[in-house]
């Protein structure tokens, strides 16, 4: 990377746009995991901002009144993850609209995201909350541990990694998957075009079918923020009959139990030690460190 973050920092306060400025550094059409964790670690603190001005907050109350509906029109969930949780701005709202005690889960690649959403859910009142770090490639969490799985645009920067996130999403999935992404397919060509230089993702529907989900519903969804970047809505059931395992948040690398010993999380199947910063643990694959001897260290083993 020729410019560095610090330097980034600076140019996004002066309004670049910092994942074209860094694809363009690296020569990329797609974004990487870097620069996706850049570039929204950089706008952290704006989507709760946003949430003062009077449209936005309509614009959210809408959206998120729309994404309970269709929840409860599928099932009365026990639990729910939002997958890219952002600063959790969707997350309170869906479970403010869903009124009912729902154990709630999120993640996100960045840490200054996952932060500032578990300060803005406990400032919303919300409770039965477990945020962490996490990528959408190596989900932190278990088969089948969650009854609705559901993203809102977070898919949207990961161009050509579609496949395997729908594998991963669809994974810890039991019960509902609900897609809120970029409706390419369903655009216009001059939104087309936009999403084609962002990188954005295309033809979740169709990558659904080839890996034989049975995809319930897609269209375009009736609230859409930005009109050049229209939401479109892919639900996709799963068979109810599978058991919900004992265990919720896993390693990232094998879906294993994680055992917690000195505030930190272990993983007994990679031989890792997953860091808990701030409270929030970080369950990306590369937060790990190689400890085969941790447990004995810690006296725990
Ligand atoms: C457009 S924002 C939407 C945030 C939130 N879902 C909302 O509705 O407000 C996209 C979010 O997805 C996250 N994200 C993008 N790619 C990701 C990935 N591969 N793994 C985890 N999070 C990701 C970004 O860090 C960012 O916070």
């Amino acid at each position: 990377m020729k410019t560095t973050p610090r330097q980034l920092k600076s140019l996004y306060e002066q309004g670049r746009n910092i994942s074209a400025l860094l694809r363009e550094e690296k020569g990329l059409q797609r974004n990487t995991d870097e620069i996706i964790e850049i570039a929204y670690g950089l706008q952290t603190g704006s989507y709760i901002a946003s949430m003062e001005n009077a449209e936005m907050a309509e614009h959210q109350r809408n959206y998120t009144l729309e994404i309970a509906k269709t929840i409860l029109s599928l099932c009365k969930p026990m639990s729910i993850l939002e997958a890219g949780v952002g600063e959790a701005t969707t997350l309170s709202g869906v479970l403010q609209h869903l009124q009912a005690e729902v154990s709630n889960f999120g993640f996100d690649l960045s840490w200054s995201r996952v932060a500032y959403a578990k300060r803005w859910l406990q400032s919303q009142g919300v409770s039965n909350t477990t945020l962490c770090t996490g990528n959408l490639r190596h989900i932190p969490f278990a088969s089948n541990s969650i009854d609705v799985v559901y993203t809102s645009h977070s898919i949207e920067p990961n161009g050509g990694n579609e496949e395997p996130i729908l594998q991963e999403l669809f994974r810890v999935t039991r019960r509902f998957l609900i897609l809120l992404e970029p409706g390419y397919e369903l655009a216009n060509d001059e939104a087309r075009r936009r999403m084609d230089t962002h990188g954005y993702c295309k033809n979740l529907k169709g990558i659904a079918d080839s890996l034989g989900y049975d995809v319930l519903e897609h269209k375009l969804f009736p609230f859409t923020s930005n009109p050049l970047n229209p939401t479109a809505i892919t639900i996709i059931k799963k068979d109810e009959d599978a058991v919900p395992p004992s265990y919720i948040l896993a390693c990232p690398k094998f879906k294993t139990p994680l055992e917690e010993i000195g505030n930190m999380l272990f993983s007994p199947e990679a031989l890792v030690v997953y860091p808990i910063v701030g409270g929030i643990p970080c369950l990306r694959i590369e937060n790990g460190i190689f400890a085969s001897k941790y447990k004995e260290v810690m006296g725990a083993g």
